[in-house]
C-alpha cells in the first residue's frame, strides 16, 4: 500500500510553515518567515505574526504542493500545530487547516509543536521508534523528556526554571549588540572565540541541585553573570563572551541530558528545537554521547528551528498508528502542555 501523505501546517510563532511528507519522506518544506519585521522590535509581536500567516498561509501551500509535484486532491490527512504559542498566531494556523479538512473531506490532527520537534527526526533516523530521552531547547521551551511512544504521551523529566535556552542566547544577544534571533549571531562569532576565556557560572549543578533537581534548568544566574562581566570589563572581547557563555549553556544541558540516559537506562537521546541547531551543541553532543555509548539522534539544522515538516512528521506517525483524528471543531490551546501529544 502507498503510504499516506500528510500536510502539516505550522503557525505558532513568526514561521508561516508547510510541511508534505509520504510515511518518512520529506516532499516538501516551505517556510515564511516575518522575522525581518519582528526584529527592530528585538522580539516577536504577536499582531504582526498573525496578519503575516494570514498573508503567506495560501502562497505557502501552493508552493508546497508544487515543490512536491501534488495537488490539494493527493493529500491524505492534514496535520496543524494546535499549540502551545502565540494564540493569534496558532489560530490562524487552526482555521487553515480546518478548512482544508473539511473541504477535501480528510481527517484532521491537532498537534503539541514540542512533540512535533521532536518527532521531526523520524525523518531523518528512519530506524524503528524506541524509548528515548529528548532534550528539547527552543525559545520558549526547554525541557528532559522521556519519549516511549510519541504517539501517545510525553513524560516530562524537568525544565528550566526561568529563561528557556534559546531566550537566554537571544537576550544575550541583545546585550552583545548582536541582533535578533540572537542563537545563530553568538553560534557564528562564538567560532572565533575562546570558549574557555571565561568561567561562567553552570545553573543547577551543586551537589544538592542534582539531588533535588537534576533534570531541571536554570539560565538565569548565567545570563545576570554574563551582564555583569560586561559591564564590568569595558575592553571585553565580544567573541570570547559569546564562546564561553554558549559553553556554559551546552555544557550544562549535555550534562542533565546525558545523566537523564544514565539514570532511566534509556540508550538513545534526542536533540530537537531551534537551540539544537547550534553548532558547538552538536559538536558536543556527539563526543559525549559517543563515549557514553548513547546513540545521538539530532536532525538537519533546518529541520531543528520551525518547520511545517515536523508537524507532518507527527501527523504521520500518527496516522500510521491508527491513532483517532482530532473531532469536531477545535481551538487552539495557547498553553498545550507537552505532555499531550495530540488533541
Ligand atoms: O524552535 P524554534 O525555532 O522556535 C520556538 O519554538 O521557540 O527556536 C527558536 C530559538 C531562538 O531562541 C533562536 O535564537 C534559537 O532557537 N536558535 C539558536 C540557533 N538557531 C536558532 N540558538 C543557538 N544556536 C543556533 N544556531
Ligand atoms: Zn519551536
Amino acid at each position: 500500500m502507498m503510504q499516506p501523505i500528510v500536510l502539516g501546517i505550522e503557525t505558532s510563532c513568526d514561521e508561516t510553515a508547510i510541511g508534505i511528507v509520504r510515511g518518512r519522506t520529506l516532499l516538501a518544506n516551505v517556510i515564511a518567515s516575518s522575522v525581518d519585521e519582528h526584529a527592530r522590535f528585538g522580539g516577536v509581536v504577536p499582531e504582526i505574526a498573525s496578519r503575516a500567516h494570514l498573508e503567506a498561509m495560501m502562497p505557502s501551500i501552493e508552493r508546497a504542493l508544487k515543490d512536491a509535484k501534488l495537488s490539494l486532491k493527493d493529500i491524505d490527512a492534514i496535520a496543524v500545530t494546535a499549540g502551545p504559542g502565540l494564540v493569534g498566531a496558532l489560530l490562524v494556523g487552526v482555521a487553515a487547516a480546518s478548512g482544508l479538512a473539511l473541504g477535501l473531506q480528510r481527517p484532521l490532527y491537532g498537534v503539541n509543536h514540542l512533540a512535533a520537534h521532536v518527532s521531526v527526526d523520524y525523518l531523518t533516523h528512519h530506524d524503528a521508534l524506541k524509548p528515548a530521552i529528548a532534550l528539547l531547547v527552543s525559545g520558549g521551551h526547554s525541557s528532559l523528556l522521556q519519549v516511549n511512544d510519541i504517539t501517545q504521551s510525553i513524560t516530562k523529566l524537568g525544565a528550566t526554571m526561568d529563561d528557556a535556552a534559546g531566550e537566554a542566547f537571544d537576550k544575550i544577544a541583545r546585550v552583545l549588540d548582536l541582533g535578533f534571533p540572537g542563537g545563530p549571531a553568538i553560534d557564528r562569532i562564538a567560532k572565533e572565540g575562546d570558549a574557555t576565556a571565561i568561567d561562567f557560572p553552570r545553573g543547577l549543578t551543586t551537589s544538592q541541585d542534582w539531588q533535588e533537581r537534576p533534570y531541571d534548568f536554570s539560565f538565569s544566574g548565567l545570563k545576570t553573570a554574563v551582564a555583569r562581566y560586561i559591564e564590568a570589563t569595558p575592553h571585553h572581547i565580544r567573541r570570547d563572551v559569546a564562546a564561553s557563555f554558549q559553553e556554559a549553556v551546552v555544557d550544562v544541558l549535555l550534562l542533565k541530558a546525558l545523566a537523564a540516559c544514565k539514570n532511566t537506562g534509556i540508550d538513545s537521546l534526542v536533540i530537537a528545537g531551534g537551540v539544537a541547531a547550534n553548532s558547538r551543541l552538536r559538536t558536543l553532543a556527539a563526543k559525549r554521547c559517543q563515549s557514553a555509548g548513547i546513540q545521538l539522534r539530532i536532525p538537519g539544522p533546518e529541520l531543528c528551528t520551525d518547520n511545517g515538516a515536523m508537524v507532518a512528521s507527527l501527523g504521520s506517525l500518527m496516522v500510521a498508528a491508527g491513532r483517532p483524528p482530532t473531532s469536531g471543531g477545535f481551538d487552539a490551546d495557547s498553553g498545550l502542555p507537552v505532555e499531550r501529544v495530540g488533541l
